[in-house]
């Protein structure tokens, strides 16, 4: 067979049957993830919780495999709530976090009793007592706290540095003011503190410096509120494999560093351990996804580069233009043929940095061949627009080599739905 074949099916087969481009998601591989979650670190260490990033990936039928999976959901907004709510999740299984929460957004999350919400800074304390006291309910909250590290990976996906929009700053002063804020209010109960260093992190030396510097700052609660923290939410940020320079580790390489280092400073403060929270996003969804499109024009500058254009491009993967992405890509109608053209994917948009992958080596490519990106299924489907008017893909699900839809393509119509 000269085709690509991805969870069992032939791509070139479904992108006959659905059309391109066309985002591709194996059902197999996620579970899998999840059940990496489950045996090693779960099952492996007492006390802890598992929710899934679903800012990576999310719709409703996503939200149910996680819930069927009895894994949780971490949300960033009244969208990601909605959907989760839409699907029956387990609400105190649901993380809320953001850093800019509206009012409706966490009336709808303390409406539907979601189990933590994740406080960013101090006035959203107020906003959340404001309305648990109305609704005579008891809200539970985590601090993010921004550890002030400087992280390794692109700018835009670090999050825990001091200059950061994300989190309350690690000074004695914000931390104190939350802290007492939060003790004031009788419709709030305080479980602990969160922390997000940043995304796709190749090594799990961050996340061991951000608990060091959170073992001391539960440490000072306890010594100067009497404050016991029984949760820290350690967030996500496990890289990938996109291409050959990255290589995917366990889930364990992050997550035994991290559950070792908490025991270790817990014993040193004779502090018990609180309950540990993990969220990763990408680690679980961004190999299960391929993304196919068909090949159109082809463009030869001579002695200087061979343009071969997509049906597709920033509207389906902002990343490469956003933060110089790297993809791999194979021509899924040549599999096995040798690799001898150096060209530049380009997409359909009227932009010129609209580039899905520069300089890659291909079969000879022609019009009307079938190009599948790899491991495009985190922040593709969830980042995608509509520029320049273009419908967004289909998302196809393929569980046991049987595939189904699980998003439809859209059409020129459901671009028009709003427009007056
Ligand atoms: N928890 C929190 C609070 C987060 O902000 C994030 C990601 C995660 C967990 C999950 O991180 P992950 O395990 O997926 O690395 N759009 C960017 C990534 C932005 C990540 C934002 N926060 C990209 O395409 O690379």
């Amino acid at each position: 067979m000269d085709n690509l074949i991805f969870a069992g099916c032939d791509t070139v087969e479904l992108a006959k049957k659905y059309g391109t481009p066309l985002y591709l998601m194996s059902e197999d591989f996620i579970v899998d993830r999840l059940n990496e979650i489950k045996k090693g670190f779960l099952n492996k260490h007492q006390n802890t919780m598992a929710v899934y990033a679903s800012k990576a990936f999310l719709t409703k039928e996503m939200a149910r495999i996680v819930k069927r999976e009895g894994i949780g959901i971490d949300v960033v907004s009244g969208g990601e709530l909605y959907t989760a709510i839409q699907v029956d999740f387990p609400m105190e299984k649901v993380i809320f976090h953001g850093n800019n929460k509206t009012y409706e957004e966490l009336e709808l999350a303390i409406d539907n009793d979601v189990g933590r919400i994740v406080v960013d800074h101090g006035e959203e304390i107020d906003m959340i007592e404001d309305i648990a006291s109305k609704k005579n309910k008891i809200a539970h909250i985590l601090f993010r706290i921004s550890p002030g590290l400087n992280i390794h990976t692109h700018k835009y996906i670090q999050t825990g540095q001091v200059d950061s929009k994300f989190g309350i700053p690690l000074t004695e002063k914000t931390i104190n003011e939350a802290i007492e804020r939060a003790l004031r209010a009788k419709n709030i109960e305080f479980l602990g503190f969160h922390f997000h260093i940043g995304s796709q992190l190749s090594d799990n030396e961050n996340h061991i410096q951000a608990i060091r510097i959170m073992v001391d700052l539960i440490n000072d609660v306890k010594n100067r509120y009497g404050l016991i923290t029984r949760e820290l939410n350690t967030g996500g940020g496990y890289g990938i494999h996109y291409s050959d320079q990255e290589e995917r580790k366990p889930l364990s390489y992050f997550t035994d560093e991290i559950m070792q280092e908490i025991e270790k400073g817990c014993k040193e403060y004779q502090l018990e351990r609180p309950l540990v929270i993990i969220e990763p996003g990408r680690w679980v969804v961004g190999e299960s996804g391929i993304t196919l499109y068909t090949i159109g024009a082809i463009k030869e500058i001579p002695e200087i580069r061979t343009y071969v254009s997509v049906d597709g491009g920033m509207p389906d993967n902002p990343r490469p233009s956003l933060y110089g992405a790297k993809y791999e890509g194979v021509l899924a109608n040549k599999i096995s043929e040798e690799r001898k053209q150096l060209v530049t994917i380009a997409g359909k948009c009227c932009e010129s940095g609209d580039i899905l992958i520069w300089d890659i080596m291909l079969p000879k490519v022609e019009k009307g061949d079938i190009l599948a990106v790899l491991s495009t299924g985190a922040y593709n489907y969830s980042m995608s627009s509509n520029y320049n008017r273009i419908p967004r893909p289909a998302v196809v699900m393929i569980k046991d080599g049987k595939d189904r839809v699980i998003v439809k393509r859209e059409t020129y119509e459901d671009l028009l739905r709003n427009d007056i």
